[in-house]
């Protein structure tokens, strides 16, 4: 793993975007996308930037079950409002939350996630380790799945809803093994909140009950983390 610290989001947010610059011009076509406060700075940056996505291609790494695309809390809608409305790909892809049959809809992300190999994949990490909706426990084999989301991530996502009693029970998420397939991988995180994760993820050793931990075994990670975040790092 190589890690950056960086002052602030926005120090690491151009970070992310020299190295999605990079890659575009050494040919990467398909972005594996994240949702979450933490990107945000960096689609701001993707958008303010002159790079063009209308060939590339993107894949999301999950989305709550039982939310249309429309709704305001789906990460379909919040993809559109912070970075596709602005920045159009060739196609954005996300896992229909809405799907009568959900087994059907995890098989057929797994067979887009196949098609569409991912070049670079964003990612953020729970206060908990968890990566994409894999919460602490899931195993490392899995593909797309349907998650039951943990009761304090739910509390933590629960700041985007009314009510807590509104946060989807549920989310598809890519797995742990199809994430691992993408060839690079940037995790970003920020705030003393992800300082407990970041130190596990970096410094602890590989274990299910903190997804993220398992990024030490990928060859080719880069974690931006600001001060704060990187807090508890010997
Ligand atoms: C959600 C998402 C993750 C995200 C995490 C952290 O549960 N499924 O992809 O990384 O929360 O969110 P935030 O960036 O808002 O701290």
């Amino acid at each position: 793993m190589k890690v950056i610290t960086v002052k602030n989001q926005l120090e690491g947010a151009k970070i992310g975007l020299d190295i999605v610059s990079e890659k575009m011009a050494a040919g990467a076509k398909t972005f594996g996308l994240a949702t979450g406060s933490t990107p945000v700075e960096f689609y701001n940056q993707i958008i303010n930037s002159d790079l063009d996505f209308t060939d590339k291609t993107s894949i999301n790494l999950d989305e709550y079950v039982g939310l249309d695309g429309s709704d305001e809390q789906s990460y379909r809608y919040f993809m559109s409002q912070h970075l596709f409305n602005e920045k159009p790909f060739k196609a954005n892809f996300l896992p229909n939350g809405k799907a009568a049959d959900l087994d059907k809809e995890v098989k057929a992300y797994d067979e887009i996630i196949d098609a569409h190999p991912i070049d670079l994949q964003i990612l953020g990490i729970g206060q908990n380790g968890h990566i994409g909706f894999n919460e602490p426990g899931t195993s490392f084999d899995v593909t797309t799945h349907v998650v039951d989301l943990t009761q304090s991530t739910i509390k933590a996502n629960s700041r985007y809803f009314a009510n807590e009693a509104d946060v989807p029970k549920q989310a598809v998420s890519m797995g742990i093994a199809s994430i691992l397939k993408s060839k690079t991988l940037i995790l970003m995180a920020w705030g003393y909140e992800k300082a407990e994760a970041v130190k596990g993820m970096i410094e602890g050793e590989v274990t299910e009950s903190l997804p993220a931990s398992v990024l030490q075994q990928h060859d080719d990670v880069i974690v931006i983390i600001d001060e704060a975040a990187a807090s508890l790092l010997n």
